[in-house]
């Protein structure tokens, strides 16, 4: 059995990519559909109505692109949206918090996990439920970093001003003694050395896009429905601003060059 039809991925904007980025590593012969709200980037800030109205027309938007699995690849949207969304659409739809919450629950040995995200997130309180609901007994300390998504849409990957912001957001996880961060948004992984080394090197972390692909791909092979295809894959995006600032960004997140950006706004 074989399933041609494309992946559909949305996030809020360009982070999404770190999570489109794991799925075409795991997943090569699977043709994508991304799509970025940078219209109305950054969901972060907003409330909960307002996201999950957002969500419910970009979900709309890739069921007309007649996707088979909706990826959910903000962390804001899957905190606060995922169930309304599963609950309205019949296509199978997974997002970034479960998948991130498990791998972190298996792999703390001191009981004491860390999660940092946007203050929507954090808010939610959704890693923690979901770590809790593994396993109890696990002590979970978190830290809204809402500076850390314009760093990176900035460039500042390094240096002294991004290691600073790192410091002070993260001294109250170290204090914590946490042997697990989980990086629970889009933007997170581009900042993993500078992560790495504020909270120092024994601190496993945990890439939420990295496991959702794990999660893409276990769905799609028992449902019997990967693409058996032995031509290229294509990649669509889409995005509800004018492209070019999504193209230059994208590049950062890809490490490659990223040509056909439709608008659909
Ligand atoms: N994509 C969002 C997330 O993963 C970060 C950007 C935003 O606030 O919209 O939470």
């Amino acid at each position: 059995m074989s399933d041609k039809r494309p992946i559909g991925i949305f996030d809020s904007g360009v982070g999404g990519l770190t999570v489109a980025r794991e799925i075409q590593k795991l997943l090569p012969g699977e043709d994508m559909v991304y799509f970025g709200d940078t219209a109305r980037v950054p969901y972060g800030t907003k409330s909960r109505e307002t996201i999950t109205k957002f969500s419910v027309e970009n979900v709309e938007f890739l069921m007309r692109k007649d996707v088979k699995l909706v990826v959910v690849a903000c962390n804001t949207v899957s905190a606060l949206s995922l169930d309304f969304l599963k609950r309205c659409f019949r296509v199978p739809i997974i997002g970034v918090i479960g998948p991130g919450a498990k791998a972190a629950a298996r792999s703390t040995i001191s009981k004491r996990v860390g999660v940092i995200g946007t203050n929507a997130t954090i808010a939610s309180r959704s890693y923690e439920k979901a770590i809790k609901k593994v396993d109890p007994g696990i002590l979970v300390a978190s830290a809204g970093c809402p500076l850390f998504v314009p760093l990176v849409e900035e460039g500042w990957l390094k240096g002294s001003v991004t290691d600073a912001v790192a410091s002070i957001y993260l001294a109250p996880l170290k204090a914590a003694r946490i042997d697990t961060l989980i990086m629970g948004c889009t933007h997170y992984p581009l900042l993993r050395k500078v992560i790495q080394e504020a909270m120092g090197r024994n601190v496993i972390l945990i890439d939420s896009a990295k496991e959702v692909a794990k999660e893409a791909e276990m769905i799609l092979s028992s449902a019997g429905a990967l693409n058996s295809q032995s031509r290229r894959s294509r990649q669509h995006f889409f995005v509800s601003d004018e492209p070019s600032r999504f193209l230059k960004v994208a590049e950062r997140f890809l490490k490659r060059r990223v040509t056909c950006v439709k608008s659909v706004g």
